[in-house]
């Protein structure tokens, strides 16, 4: 994928083309990931109830899953739905789990078609059992995939992610397997869910809220945070590629200082 396949889907003349010369595909984040929020506030908006912000949502993910494959993006990770989220009514929780189910069904051929593996990360056991088998047959079906690893973090929250992985981490020391003494950040990360993936270099929060809300805590470490008050429902291709051309002029320092 690349510029070219890009072109093909966008006029030409458009401020979609433009904003794709300006993007340098020498220096692409490598993983992008998206806090998509908003939702209950555009429905809220129009008068409607918030599940039809979620119905609405649909298309943007769409849009922006299609995009970071022509892109030639490694890694697009979409936050889904929180541990936090089951305080929401009991119906809302539905209709969302019924979405995804929808989109799945709906969207696998597309998925197969653009060479995109589908993944799961969170406590997807804690799902209901015909979304989990819909999930695993996506993800069964993607598995061999090789463009763009589309994640979809599900019932996750960054503190359970860490808990989940130092209980792992003492479990072995108690037996024996290996030693305190020895654990480092990489031993850490390769107990993630996102073991073996690069840590994301842009993340992308729609809606104006300025929180991460539980979101890969320890993968954003360095991180960067662009925030649009663009609704989720609203957020299209041309807001994807302005936060890359944002991300490109950001200088990134890890604690030292410009070259
Ligand atoms: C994001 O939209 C979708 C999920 C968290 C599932 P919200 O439902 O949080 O929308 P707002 O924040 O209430 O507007
Ligand atoms: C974050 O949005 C979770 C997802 C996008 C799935 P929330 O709407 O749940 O976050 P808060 O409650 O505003 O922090
Ligand atoms: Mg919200």
């Amino acid at each position: 994928m690349s510029l070219q396949d890009l072109l093909e889907v966008v006029p030409s003349g458009s401020e979609d083309q433009a904003l794709l010369r300006a993007i340098d595909f020498a220096r692409l984040p490598r993983h992008v990931a998206v806090i998509m929020d908003g939702n209950g506030r555009w429905a809220k908006l129009r008068h409607k109830p918030r599940v039809e912000g979620h119905r609405a949502g649909i298309a943007s993910v769409r849009d922006v899953v299609e995009t970071s494959a022509r892109l030639g993006l490694q890694v697009l990770t979409l936050y889904a739905f929180s541990v936090e989220n089951w305080k929401r009514p009991q119906s809302e929780v539905t209709t969302l789990m019924g979405l995804l189910k929808r989109y799945l069904r709906s969207e696998l051929d597309t998925l197969l078609r653009n060479n995109i593996r589908f993944r799961v990360i969170g406590r997807m056991e804690e799902l209901p059992a015909d979304v989990q088998d819909e999930l695993r047959r996506g993800m069964e079906r993607t598995a061999d995939r090789s463009g763009l690893l589309f994640n979809i973090a599900l019932n996750y929250g960054g503190r359970t992610e860490i808990t989940d992985a130092v209980r792992r981490l003492a479990a072995d020391v108690a037996a024996g397997r290996r030693e305190a003494g020895a654990i480092d950040e990489d031993t850490l990360s390769s107990c993630l869910y996102t073991a073996g993936l690069p840590d994301p270099d842009l993340l992308i929060r729609t809606s104006g809220e300025m929180r991460v809300s539980n979101f890969l805590l320890w993968q954003i470490a360095y991180a960067e945070i662009w925030v649009t008050d663009v609704l989720w429902p609203d957020f299209r291709r041309k807001h994807l590629l302005q936060a890359v051309a944002d991300y490109q002029k950001r200088e990134r320092r890890y604690g030292g200082i410009a070259k």
